[in-house]
């Protein structure tokens, strides 16, 4: 029996001499957003890509753009964000003492709400927001980097998650980042996610973009384990 959810190929993997390209197959190959990791060498230990290439990602699809603000204090740049083509802002509960403002700001805007949460930090931090968010992003690696092993305590907290979610807002999509491949994805979604976030399980050297997203698809599409 296949479980649902939705793949976002994360182009911090991909090559961006021909991010066009990438975005393009990603496309093709059934993804069904583009996530675009974006981080300030602050609030993360490196730096990555900003609103240039926001810009550049909207022109490449028409696929939603979610842009996972790996930033402190996000709020100065929700509308650069906005203005750039994002669909979709994430911000993290640990880079704003306002969380909930950033929130409100980004739905004012027109745009779909996302908060995200560290492993390290405890899940109560969504409670309150729950009722406001579009998405809630449970981080199954430290942020900051692709390629990590996936935090298998995580499955836990998606759990729990699911269960608030269905109570208090069953249109809220529960997302889950960090080392998402085929030895990870259906149990991810057993325990309660709706979005998967996978960059290096989708651009690799290994497979095509669309090879390896059909692979993420077919791991849900195993007889076993429902939810
Ligand atoms: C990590 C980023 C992720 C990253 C995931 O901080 O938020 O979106 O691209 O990469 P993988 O899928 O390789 O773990
Ligand atoms: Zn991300």
């Amino acid at each position: 029996m296949k479980i649902m959810a939705s793949i976002a190929p994360s182009i911090l993997a991909a090559d961006f001499r021909i991010l066009g390209d990438q975005i393009a197959q990603a496309e093709a190959g059934g993804g069904n957003r583009i996530h675009v990791d974006v981080m300030d060498g602050h609030f993360v230990p490196n730096l990555s890509i900003g609103l240039p290439v926001v810009v550049a990602c909207r022109a490449a699809t028409a696929l939603p753009v979610e842009v996972h603000l790996m930033i402190s204090a996000p709020e100065r740049y929700l509308t650069a964000f906005a203005e750039a083509g994002g669909s979709l802002l994430i911000v993290h509960a640990e880079a704003t003492p306002h969380a909930h403002r950033a929130v409100q700001v980004v739905r004012d805007l027109g745009l779909r709400a996302g908060l995200a949460l560290n492993p390290g930090t405890p899940l109560d931090h969504f409670r309150p927001l729950l009722p406001d968010l579009d998405l809630a992003l449970v981080m199954s690696v430290n942020p900051g980097f692709g390629g990590q092993r996936f935090i298998p305590r995580t499955l836990e907290r998606l759990a729990l998650l699911r269960e608030w979610r269905d109570a208090l807002n069953p249109d809220c999509e529960i997302e889950v980042d960090g080392g998402v491949n085929l030895e990870t994805v259906r149990a991810c979604v057993s325990a309660g996610a709706d979005v998967l976030v996978a960059g290096s399980a989708v651009y690799n050297t290994t497979g095509t973009v669309g090879d390896n997203i059909a692979d993420l698809q077919r791991a849900l599409t195993d007889s076993g384990t429902t939810r």
